[in-house]
């Protein structure tokens, strides 16, 4: 398995809101290909390994706080460029600096509830999916569409 993937994740607001179907759709519309989904009630510990760059910054304790208040929707997507793409699909980690059309930049208005993740890197999503999927979660399957996205 060479291809590149990435780890997508809806946060409680975006659960909270109903943007689950519209998230992964955008997704499965431009053509990338799912791997793994589950829902997971996010604990204080994975927050803390998920987000270990952020965890003694101010803005921490209340941003854990919020992402372990609800449901996640954990994804991880394949396809070309599919980290660097996702990160613009989701737009500005700021809702205020996204641009309509995006994730963030449709549905937030305010930076602790901006709806989605997204890995950053490469490095990052394989370090991202290791932590949210067991192996046997992530699903190698043929996609028959292939042929007319590449
Ligand atoms: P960050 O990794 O900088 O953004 P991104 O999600 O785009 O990779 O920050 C992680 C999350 O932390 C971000 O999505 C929202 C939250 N956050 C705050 O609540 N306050 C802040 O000042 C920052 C920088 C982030
Ligand atoms: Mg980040």
């Amino acid at each position: 398995m060479s291809e590149e993937r990435t780890f997508i994740a809806v946060k409680p607001d975006g659960v909270q809101r109903g943007l689950v179907s519209d998230i992964i759709g955008r997704f499965e519309r431009r053509g990338y290909k799912l791997v793994g989904l589950k829902l997971v009630q996010a604990t204080k510990e994975l927050l803390a390994q998920h987000y270990a760059e952020h965890v003694n910054k101010p803005f921490y304790p209340k941003m854990a706080q919020f992402m372990s208040s609800g449901p996640i929707v954990a994804m991880c997507w394949e396809g070309k460029n599919v980290v660097k793409q996702g990160r613009v699909m989701l737009g500005a980690t700021n809702p205020a600096d996204s641009a309509p059309g995006t994730i963030r930049g449709d549905f937030g208005i305010d930076l602790g509830r901006n709806v989605c993740h997204g890995s950053d890197s490469v490095e990052s999503a394989n370090r991202e999916i290791a932590l949210w999927f067991k192996p046997e979660e992530l699903i190698n399957w043929e996609s028959n569409q292939a042929k007319w996205i590449y």
